[in-house]
């Protein structure tokens, strides 16, 4: 194992067009931010890095649409996520922001340095402009008609009902998502990172050198690099970001994604003139948490400009978490679906501990996972509560009874009580191996099972039924508690620094380092201890209600919000050419997943005709038992297809909801399997 002097901890810089939601914590926060404190507490070297990154064409566009500057939009979010993230204790040694003046020059000089060693290719191409907004349009904001399946609502980069990834001047009747207008093509000029030059590079350092990396890091680089790389152009035709630093870039502002990771870089110059030493010696262990749409930029890209600068280190390691669901539905700002960090912390104030542990417990760390209001309430009365808090509030308030609040002194150790002891040196290694391997719900387990040992040994010992008989023996069991207690403080503070503070102040004692955790003793006899309080309280029902109902009624606002779909009417056909199409009604028999695929359905449909296997793409939509003696509408005789190794004799008929979800289109009345439509 390569012995590192240093930490350089980054997490990914968050977008300054929205507030940060309960996702963004969970996949990229909060795992951080134990990371980091676990390091502090252990004495080591470590700079935490974070700040908002506030370019990008999105956050041009929120500002037409409110009226505003790209400037006020910035303002107004890196206002609410820094102070939200305070609120929370993220303990990052940095939170800066990429429009700062220290970040324009440090990212102009990046791409100079590259430039000047002749890295960038120049290429001129055509691109899509909006005539009336007067911009080049970045491949999201053109929509369109896919080639390959037909759906109206392509994107200029891909088209996300059959997955083909596009180039915008492949979408038929393309529209710009901004004015709706069609766009124009125009010749414009940029900068191409060849990645493709660094494919080896990066093949060797990742699939050879890093085959550590978690697998759902490690297997998304592979199909990267087994795709091979193309050259990525790093600058935009944009009028908001940092100007391309050559003569002839008018108008032109470096992607949004070169420059912001090298917003880590700026923010460490901002923190401390010694930012150096943590970004170019070797001996510094760099770690970048992000969530897993960020992997390609932090595992190739950043790596390949690092590596074409050439005076950088590399990440030693990327753990990307997944996503995480909200009530069983992917989390949409546009649709407000989540739980926003800001509201959070006002509407449950004193519990910003709460989310911590709720949100590590539960982490999507292997694969997607899901928040529920439910499973937040019975952790933190299952665990927080009936763990945690009553084995601490039991050490000090029998402490209290029988001793006056003074540490009573330990008579001699029983077996028993050296069984227990011996058990948190254990535990630490555990802890210690979990949080260095980046499996923070593993480690949070470990710390929470201090707590178990403790209650156990309370309930094992049961102190209170010896007071009259035995009084040395309850002095032994309660100083044992309170050790116990003390290494709760220093075990729970990288997951939940307020509860370990309040633990502490229980206690009346000074922050403990890592190093003591497990040592005997913590705290002296004779020493006098705070005053007994509560660590956690129940979470009722109506509390839970009360959100649940919020969500309730974000549900019923968007499927009262009317969208007109106005895609443009398909060229006319002839009647026979309809006439030729056969749809029926058709009952749906049975149903199953495709193994292996997130969306798929394999139905079997009695048609009328005949009884035949359809794979459809609803699985997100719809169960299997929920299909399972639907009538649907199949087009009976579209040419079969191979969908994963199954042929599928048919097609579906769909359509999108108010919720942007798909929903099979059936009867109005009973009909009978092989009615025909027409
Ligand atoms: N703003 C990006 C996102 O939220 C993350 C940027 S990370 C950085 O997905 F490396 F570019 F800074
Ligand atoms: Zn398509």
């Amino acid at each position: 194992m390569k012995k590192f002097k240093r930490y350089l901890v980054t997490s990914a810089l968050p977008y300054a067009n929205g507030p940060v939601h309960i996702g963004h914590l969970a996949g990229v926060y909060i795992p951080s931010d134990i990371y980091v404190r676990y390091l502090r507490l252990k004495g080591e070297d470590v700079i935490s890095i974070c700040g908002s990154d506030e370019h990008g064409v999105p956050i041009t566009i929120k500002a037409r649409q409110e009226g505003v500057t790209p400037q006020d939009i910035v303002d107004k979010y890196h206002g609410i996520i820094k102070d939200a993230f305070r609120r929370l204790g993220m303990s990052f040694d940095i939170y800066s922001r990429t429009s700062s003046p220290m970040h324009h020059k440090t990212a102009s000089e990046f791409f100079l340095n590259l430039y000047g060693k002749g890295v960038f290719e120049e290429k001129t191409t055509m691109q899509y402009y909006d005539e009336e907004a007067r911009q080049f349009l970045a491949d999201r904001y053109i929509t369109g008609t896919c080639p390959h399946c037909q759906n109206e609502r392509a994107y200029g980069d891909q088209c996300e009902k059959c997955g083909t990834s596009l180039n915008a001047t492949d979408l038929i009747r393309p529209k710009s998502a901004i004015t709706g207008s069609t766009p124009v093509l125009r010749e414009t000029k940029h900068w191409f990172l060849p990645l493709n030059k660094y494919e080896e590079f990066l093949r060797e350092w990742i699939l050879e050198g890093h085959k550590e990396w978690k697998a759902n890091v490690y297997g998304q680089c592979k199909s990267w690099l087994d795709l091979g790389l193309q050259p990525r152009a790093v600058s935009r035709d944009l009028d908001w970001g940092i100007p391309v630093p050559v003569e002839g870039a008018e108008g032109k502002v470096l992607y949004v994604w070169f420059d912001a990771p090298i917003g880590y870089i700026s923010a460490s110059k901002e923190l401390t003139p010694d930012w150096e030493k943590y970004w170019k010696s070797e001996d510094t262990k760099m770690v970048h948490f992000i969530g897993k749409d960020n992997i390609v930029f932090h595992c190739i890209v950043f790596p390949a400009m690092l590596k074409a600068h050439g005076e950088y280190i590399l990440p030693e390691n990327v753990p990307a978490n997944e996503f995480l669901n909200l009530e069983g539905d992917k989390i949409s700002t546009s649709r407000n679906w989540a739980v926003w960090l800001h509201e959070y912390l006002d509407e449950f104030p004193g519990k910003e501990d709460v989310l911590r542990y709720v949100l590590c417990a539960n982490a999507p760390e292997t694969k997607d996972n899901d928040f529920t209001w439910k499973d937040f309430q019975a952790r933190n009365n299952n665990e927080l509560v009936a763990v945690l808090g009553n084995f601490v509030n039991r050490a000090l308030v029998l402490t209290d009874k029988y001793y006056g609040g003074v540490v009573p002194e330990a008579g001699e150790l029983q077996p028993y009580d050296r069984e227990v002891l011996g058990e948190i040196p254990k535990i630490k290694r555990s802890l210690e191996e979990n949080i260095e391997n980046y499996r923070f719900r593993e480690a949070l387990r470990d710390a929470m099972n201090i707590a178990r040992l403790g209650n156990k040994y309370l309930a094992d010992t049961e102190p209170w039924k010896l007071a009259k008989t035995d009084p040395e023996r309850v002095r032994t069991i309660l100083n044992v508690a309170l050790q116990i207690t003390a290494d709760i403080a220093i075990a729970c503070e990288p997951f939940m620094p307020f509860t370990a503070e309040k633990i502490l102040k229980l206690l009346n004692t000074e922050k403990l380092g890592w190093d003591k955790l497990g040592a005997w003793p913590l705290i002296e006899a004779g020493h006098r201890l705070g005053k007994p309080e509560l660590l956690f309280e129940k979470i009722d029902d109506s509390v839970i209600d009360a959100q649940l109902l919020k969500l309730e009624n974000t549900k019923k606002a968007n499927q009262a919000k009317e969208v007109r779909h106005t895609e443009p009417q398909k060229e006319a056909v002839a009647f026979d050419d309809f006439a030729r199409m056969d749809i029926r009604v058709a009952r749906v028999l049975e149903a199953e997943k495709v193994a292996k695929t997130k969306k798929l359905l394999k139905l079997t449909v009695d048609t009328g005709i005949d009884k035949r296997t359809i794979v459809s793409g609803i699985a997100e939509y719809y169960t299997p038992e929920e299909m399972v003696g639907r009538e649907v509408l199949v087009l009976v005789n579209l040419e079969p297809r191979m969908l994963r190794g199954i042929e599928s004799q048919g097609m579906i008929l769909m359509a999108e909801n108010a919720e942007g979800k798909l929903v099979v289109v059936r009867p109005d009345e009973k009909t009978n399997p092989g009615a025909s439509v027409g």
